[in-house]
């Protein structure tokens, strides 16, 4: 299938209470494990990229690889741009064909981060793709930014709903809720209470961050809650890099590589499919793509 908007893929999952795997994509292998996982699931997937993956890569390179993968497949797939504060990086994915990019603004001062965020806001919706956009203060590492345990800091509700007001048609919004990226430290507090309070008051989906180490219960609560697109990066880096490790100690006197790429492949496909089942969104392409070619 063509690449999709992330907008209508997450009103859905909204509606139909499940989450959408977002994945971080590494390399041309790795995409072909989120959307090849997806498709054998009957799921709709994000395939994410971080501004240091789309600059390591290319543009084009990354958005020529995903739009292909895609096109082999019968699942919608959403091409994004994870947090990104460069304004001159989201018109480049925009013109390469992301169908839907994060502005994070979320380290500016309110007024700074509205004001910019509606900027891209205006930009994404001449362009007709989505948007996603951050309050709060997420901890942890992603790309190359850096929240410490004790700077991270949930979202202000208030802020929350101002924010949101003045863009109705945000694709996907990201408060801060007491998740981190990378692995957990220890038990992370989950604000539940702010989630629940903030999607009484705002009709858009909710993403959740820092996916990689939550549970079960942790995933359905957050989910039953209000949030629709789940990203996960951690946990996708060290597949990559264990599925290599883990064949090299096995057969130490392997040289060829093709196995190594075949073996990384296996362990991220083998996570994107656990974390779609944990996630509900197994089988729900089918009705996605029936309501949205109805729309
Ligand atoms: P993890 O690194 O915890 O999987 O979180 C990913 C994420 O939220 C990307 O924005």
């Amino acid at each position: 299938m063509p690449l999709i908007s992330m907008r209508p893929l997450l009103k859905q999952a909204q509606a139909g209470k499940y989450g959408v795997a977002a994945y971080n994509m590494i390399d041309y292998n790795s995409a072909r494990s989120i959307i090849e996982g997806a498709a054998q699931l009957e799921a709709p997937v994000i395939v994410q990229v971080s501004v240091k993956t789309v600059k390591h890569w290319g543009y084009k390179p990354v958005a020529g690889w995903v739009r292909m993968l895609a096109d082999t497949v019968d699942v919608p797939v959403a091409l994004h741009l994870d947090h990104c504060n460069d304004i001159e990086v989201i018109k480049r994915c925009i013109d390469a064909g992301w169908t839907s990019v994060m502005f994070d603004g979320s380290a500016l001062p309110f007024q700074q981060n509205l004001a910019k965020s509606l900027e891209v806001y205006k930009l994404t919706e001449a362009a007709g793709i989505g948007l996603e956009a951050e309050m709060g203060a997420i901890g942890g590492v992603e790309d190359d930014k850096f929240v410490a345990e004790d700077k991270a800091l949930l979202a202000n509700f208030d802020e929350c709903v101002a924010f949101c007001k003045e863009m109705p048609k945000l694709a996907v919004f990201a408060p801060a809720i007491g998740t981190a990226h990378g692995f957990y430290k220890g038990e992370p507090k989950i604000a539940y209470d702010l989630l629940a309070k903030i999607t009484s008051a705002i009709d858009i989906p909710i993403a959740l961050h820092g996916g990689t180490g939550l549970n079960q219960e942790q995933f359905d609560r957050c989910i039953a809650g209000g949030c629709a697109k789940v990203n996960i990066s951690t946990m996708h880096k060290h597949c990559f890099i264990d599925g290599f490790v883990k064949l090299k100690q096995e057969k130490p006197k392997l040289e060829e590589p093709l196995p190594f790429i075949q073996s990384q492949y296996e362990a991220m496909k083998a996570d994107v499919m656990s974390m779609i089942r944990a996630f509900g969104s197994d089988r729900k392409a089918p009705a996605a793509k029936a309501t949205m070619a109805a729309q």
